[in-house]
């Protein structure tokens, strides 16, 4: 698809869902985005760190709240789910479950 058709579909989309859907998925599509440098593109991670892409909602959310009350120890996540609403977090937890899981890139071996 073109640029242009591109952009066409995206006004259309835009069109037709009301204009708090609209804002509503471009605030968690940008929060998304601050997880990605860790997570993956679209949580689908090729590092150490887990996969989000396809999570179970309520999975996503329990440990989300978990982290943030501190009952689940974590390196990071503490701090990041302690900056998100629980709004947030039930939005993020479905957009991260709406995102297919890709089987991961393996990297390649340092020393071959
Ligand atoms: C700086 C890197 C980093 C960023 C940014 C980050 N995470 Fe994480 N995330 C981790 C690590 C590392 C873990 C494993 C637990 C730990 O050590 O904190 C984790 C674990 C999780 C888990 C638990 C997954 C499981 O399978 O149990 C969820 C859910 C999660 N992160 C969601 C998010 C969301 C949502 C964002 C963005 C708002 C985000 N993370 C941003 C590094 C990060």
């Amino acid at each position: 698809m073109t640029a242009a058709k591109n952009l066409a579909a995206c006004l259309l989309m835009s069109y037709a869902l009301s204009a708090g859907a609209v804002e509503a998925n471009n605030h968690i599509r940008v929060l998304a985005a601050s997880c990605a440098a860790c997570h993956g593109s679209n949580g689908n991670s090729v590092g150490g760190t887990p996969v989000l892409a396809g999570l179970d909602r309520t999975y996503f959310v329990t440990q989300m709240m978990a982290f943030r009350k501190g009952d689940r120890p974590s390196t990071v996540m503490q701090h990041h789910a302690k900056g998100l609403t629980e709004v947030e977090i039930e939005l993020l937890a479905d957009y991260f479950a709406a995102q297919p899981r890709k089987a991961s890139a393996s990297p390649m071996p340092l020393n071959f």
